[in-house]
């Protein structure tokens, strides 16, 4: 391998551990501390074809109302909510984000927030299917699912 070469490839894997330790970083956010029992779940839905559908739907009547049609935070009852509703789509809150922190919040909504718990009106396998159906939407291949 040329000197030129061997050069180029230091620069791939340097940027390559740059962009680990980010995901590392942006994944420890103060916000994702969640109880140990939450912290250890995982989606039991994420290979699960039917999973994405059955989320969009979920969607469709659950969230739209806030988080928007289009997931982008222009929800009809989003106007004047401080904060506003997240944004899934072109924002980076689904990469930011594990699928047990989704999970949690979605579960017991947020505090401070007007985001609700859907903890009485979403079974647990429906929860899970919105973050599958949630995942499609990231901007970003890694964070697709
Ligand atoms: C009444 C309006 C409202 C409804 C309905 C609603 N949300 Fe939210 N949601 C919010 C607001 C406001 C936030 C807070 C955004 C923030 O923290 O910046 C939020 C936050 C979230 C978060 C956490 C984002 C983060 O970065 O912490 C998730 C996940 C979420 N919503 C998913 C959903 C899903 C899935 C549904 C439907 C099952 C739903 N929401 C329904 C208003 C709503």
């Amino acid at each position: 391998m040329t000197r030129t070469g061997a050069a180029l490839v230091g620069v791939a894997v340097a940027a390559a551990i740059g962009a680990e330790l980010w995901t590392r970083a942006s994944s420890s956010v103060p916000r994702e501390d969640l109880p140990a029992n939450v912290a250890a779940r995982v989606n039991p839905r994420l290979h699960d074809p039917a999973a994405v559908a059955e989320g969009a739907a979920v969607f469709e009547s659950n969230c739209v109302s806030c988080h928007g049609e289009h997931a982008d935070g222009r929800g009809v009852a989003a106007a004047g909510l401080a904060p506003p509703p997240a944004k899934f789509r072109d924002s980076d809150v689904l990469a930011q984000h594990s699928d047990s922190y989704l999970f949690y919040r979605i579960t017991e909504g947020k505090p401070g927030t007007a985001m609700p718990s859907f903890r009485g009106a979403l079974a647990e396998n429906e929860r899970w299917a919105v973050i599958a159906y949630l995942r499609t939407l990231a901007p970003d291949a890694a964070v697709r699912r």
